[in-house]
């Protein structure tokens, strides 16, 4: 059972499926993009306890995988404990990201690993105070203030000054997903580059052991614009010290949440200095790139790790991916230029079959395997330039 089943549960499923699992795809709205393509889909509010509860209880999943990161999570960790389902890759992990302090309470608190400077805050004055340093080390100037509970950079933004904080602050609370009015603000981190490393724990050469293998995948760049992805790459060029410090931080975090699966670890780097940002328990936003570099994209080596088979996260070739956005608010699309956008050399198209479009929706993705990251970067921004939705008539 899928919990989310937009473009990357639908990838999850596929790979599922080509693996002879039977598989359900719940979402909040009908017609999801994983809903199209599975056995099942049951449309239910994921953040309704009692609902995921009877729905789990209903259907008896052999397996619940959390897609999204607005879940009743404690729910999920209730009938984890029971013995009722087994939570991928652990219902603690899915509770701990499913807002931003646990995850990084535990990173910096708990396992000590290098991160922005932080702070929590429920209030205007409790930001600006944080950022003064009147109760202990100083946040300073540039910051950043992100609600605890958001993704895509929703709520975030940046301050340079005293006079952005109420705007900030506003901001945040507009675009948090609960109304509970807590924000983090972070030190603003001047890194060269950031980077998704995906880990896989999966079983590893000796699968009947059961014993758990951490593995890499070849660092992946991207460019965030407003903190949301616009184009990712692989391999990302690293010095041999800043990807072990990198290989570290990640083994460190996966191995705590524990399980069986992938997981997306946000790294920002510069020089040899590496801080860790945040990680998802599940395959990542920017390793879509993966679906045209890797032998097992980051679904399928997702699918492996929970299914207990061996993986293997070998590139194939160097590429790219970038966003293809709605670029307008319509019900019912459609797509001109598409064979345009593949007459580009080595390029493919995903595109998600999202029944609503808004401007800024990331309606598909372009995907370019090319002889050089370079080459790739340029060739799925043409590509993804080429396809035009727009309003069926
Ligand atoms: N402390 C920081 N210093 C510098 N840049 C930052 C900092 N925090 C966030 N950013 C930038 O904003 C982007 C989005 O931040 P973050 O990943 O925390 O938000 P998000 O809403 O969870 O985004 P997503 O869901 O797309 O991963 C980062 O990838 C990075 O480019
Ligand atoms: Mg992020």
């Amino acid at each position: 059972m899928l919990l989310g089943s937009g473009e990357l549960g639908k990838e999850v499923l596929i790979a599922l499926q080509r693996l002879g699992v039977e598989t359900i795809a719940v979402d909040r709205y009908a017609d999801a993009p994983g809903q199209q393509v599975a056995h099942h889909a049951r449309t239910i509010t994921m953040s309704d306890a009692a609902a995921l509860k009877a729905l789990i209880e209903a259907e008896k999943p052999d397996i619940v995988v959390p897609e999204i990161e607005a879940i009743a999570t404690h729910m999920l960790q209730e009938l984890e404990d029971a013995g009722v389902v087994r939570v991928i890759p652990t219902a603690r992990a899915a509770r701990l990201t499913m807002d931003r302090e646990g995850i990084r309470r535990l990173a910096a608190e708990t396992l000590g690993v290098p991160t922005s400077p932080y702070k929590f805050c429920d209030s205007l004055a409790e930001l600006q105070a944080a950022i003064d340093g009147e109760h202990g080390k100083a946040i300073g100037y540039p910051c950043i203030v992100k609600p605890v509970m958001s993704s895509s950079g929703k709520g975030q933004s940046k301050i340079d000054g005293p006079a952005d904080v109420q705007e900030a602050w506003d901001h945040a609370m507009a675009g948090g997903r609960v109304s509970h009015g807590r924000v983090i603000v972070e030190g603003f981190i001047d890194f060269d580059y950031e980077i998704t490393l995906l880990t896989v724990r999966a079983r590893g050469a000796d699968a009947e052991s059961g014993v758990i293998e951490t593995t890499f995948c070849e660092p992946i760049g991207h460019v965030q614009v407003s903190g949301d992805y616009v184009e990712s790459w692989q391999p990302h060029p690293m010095a041999p010290a800043a990807l072990l410090k990198a290989q570290q931080i990640a083994e460190a975090v996966t191995s705590d949440l524990g399980g069986q699966g992938l997981f997306g670890v946000e790294l920002f780097v510069k020089g040899d200095e590496v801080w860790f940002s945040e990680v998802s328990p599940r395959p990542h936003d920017t390793g879509m790139v993966t679906m045209a570099t890797q032998w097992q994209n980051e679904f399928e080596l997702h699918a492996r790790a929970i299914l207990g088979m061996p993986v293997d996260t070998t590139l194939k070739s160097a590429g790219a991916s970038a966003v293809i956005y709605g670029g307008v608010d319509a019900t019912g699309i459609v797509f001109d230029g598409v064979a345009n956008a593949l007459q580009v050399p080595g390029s493919d198209i995903r595109l998600f079959g999202k029944p609503e479009s808004f401007v800024k929706r990331r309606m598909g993705v372009a995907l370019v395997h090319a002889a050089d990251v370079a080459t790739a970067r340029l060739l799925a921004k043409e590509a993804a330039s080429r396809v035009k939705p727009r309003k069926a008539a």
